[in-house]
């Protein structure tokens, strides 16, 4: 298309390019489409493109186009594999990295020994290929720091001979060159930028879940479910969600928003995450010690009551022995109300029975070592274990809940921008139901955005399938999947959703991050 010689034509349309190299900050999307451009300004078979690594001198081969092998259906063209070259003069394009020098070579099978550079012909072997002509561009940023290499291979004439590439757009492959190279810089950085920070949300992440060994590893677990349940969405193209495309930004947006779901956990008091039982080891020994001490009282008022019956009226055999087995019966009761206690401390549902026997016990009186008369159980204890279902009490419950609301304010105190404005939004609303039965803000449908239905979906899996906690078995895959319909059909859970993350399997996608 360009082999026209009209530069002005030429250079409108290396204008163009730029506008194209700068408008990608995706690094490799941005390599990829540097080599296309390159090659269709200078009709090429092929190219590719080498960046420089300074820290460790190499090169790093990076792209790879080839018209003639793409097109080859005899042979099946190897499969592209990253690979490093030494940063040296002995190859040509560790040469161009190095000198920054142009090389504009006729034919590389035809070099003179003294350029001190050879060409390597195992990809031609294998591949049988033959590389003809090269234009080599070195690519530097604005400080004239070499940042990469740009390689042309086998430039065509319009009748499809491989020819000598054109002196003459030397020139304007080392413009395009400069200009992809600063593209290429700035895309660098903001790789750079953003790889640190999504290390320091995973990293901070994971932390606040280790806080508790029951949510280790959740958040990682619930990114990579959600992820690949939002690519299943993508890959369907039937039913409610049929239309449904999430772009590559919207993926990053929804990632950030699952590792960051439950971030606000930092603010639940550790013991609360990992309650176990309705009283702690600790709380349960002061218990058992004051059972011990209600024993010894016991005794020593038998004792003492036999000193006075001995003092009024001599000892007398029936009595004392009346006054011991009411001893032993008192021990007894005090022993069951104790083995009562212990039973239900790790119980996670009580009866209307188990809550009056409670109370009773609650109720009852003792005398302690003060002479103060005390229920046998603090208003603590009571209100502990007398929890019907699990073992949290309501503040308790809400001070779990309100991780939610803490997750909303860090998350929203982070700046995010751009495509990820709505992280905040996706985050906070993870517990909310379909039906308003979700905390805290018991929205409906409408107002539950897909990407949070996704979170909450995920999040729900994970909980119940999660390996790491230690008071519970896990629950396998199938019956994790049948509470998740049950839920669906309930009107608490997207239907669709939940069938996509079941038929497609997306609970077994394996980690790729
Ligand atoms: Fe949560
Ligand atoms: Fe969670």
């Amino acid at each position: 298309m360009y082999h026209s010689q009209d530069i002005k034509k030429r250079f409108e349309a290396l204008n163009k390019i730029g506008i194209a190299l700068s408008g990608e900050t995706h690094l490799g999307r941005l390599l990829e489409l540097t080599v296309k451009e390159a090659r269709y300004f200078t009709n090429t078979d092929a190219g590719s493109l080498y960046l420089v690594d300074h820290d460790k001198n190499c090169l790093n081969f990076e792209v790879a186009q080839n018209d003639s092998l793409k097109k080859r259906a005899d042979l099946k063209s190897e499969t592209f594999k990253p690979y490093s070259l030494p940063l040296k003069k002995n190859s040509i394009a560790g040469y161009v990295a190095v000198t920054g020098e142009m090389l504009n070579i006729a034919d590389v099978y035809n070099l003179s020994p003294e350029v001190g550079f050879e060409f390597n012909r195992d990809f031609d072997i294998r591949n049988k290929y033959r590389t003809k002509s090269m234009l080599l561009v070195a690519m530097k940023d604005t400080e004239g720091k070499i940042i990469g290499v740009l390689q042309l291979i086998n430039s065509t004439n319009s009748q499809g001979k491989v020819v000598s590439f054109n002196a003459n757009v030397e020139s304007l492959i080392s413009s395009l060159a400069s200009q992809a190279a600063v593209a290429i810089k700035n895309a660098q950085l903001l790789k750079e930028i953003k790889d640190v920070f999504e290390a320091l949300v995973r990293y901070s992440v994971s932390a606040i879940d280790a806080r508790s060994p029951f949510t280790a590893g959740h958040s990682r677990r619930v990114a990579k479910h959600t992820m690949a349940l939002a690519r299943a969405i993508n890959d369907t193209h039937e039913g409610p969600y049929a239309d449904i495309s999430f772009s590559p930004a919207q993926l990053e947006e929804l990632n950030y928003a699952a590792w960051l779901h439950d971030i606000g956990k930092i603010g639940v008091r550790e013991w609360v995450l990992d309650k176990q039982a309705h009283l702690s080891d600790a709380e349960t020994d002061v218990l058992i010690s004051r059972f011990e001490n209600i024993k010894a009282s016991a005794i020593t008022e038998t004792q003492e009551k036999r000193l006075e019956l001995f003092h009024n009226r001599g000892e007398s055999a029936t009595e004392i022995k009346q006054l011991d087995s009411e001893l032993k019966a008192r021990i007894n009761q005090i022993d069951e109300k104790l083995a009562f206690i212990k039973k239900i401390n790790t119980s996670n549902l009580l009866t209307d029975s188990d809550i009056n026997h409670l109370e009773e016990i609650y109720k009852k009186k003792y005398v302690d070592l003060e002479g103060e008369e005390r229920n046998y159980l603090t208003d603590f204890e009571f209100e502990n274990l007398s929890v019907r279902r699990g073992n949290l009490t309501e503040n308790e419950i809400e001070e779990i809940q309100s991780h939610v609301t803490y997750t909303e304010n860090i998350v929203n105190n982070i700046p995010f921008t751009g495509h990820l404005k709505r992280v905040p939004v996706f985050a906070a609303g993870h517990h909310e139901m379909l039906d308003g039965s979700g905390y805290t803000k018991h929205i409906k449908a409408e107002n539950i955005p897909i990407q949070t239905r996704i979170i909450t979906i995920s999040d729900i899996y994970e909980a119940l399938t999660a390996k790491d906690r230690p008071y519970k078995k896990s629950m396998d895959p199938i019956k994790s999947l049948a509470i998740l319909k049950e839920e669906a059909r309930n009107g608490k859970l997207d239907k669709e959703l939940v069938r996509i993350f079941i038929e497609k399997k997306v609970y077994e996608t394996q980690e790729s991050n």
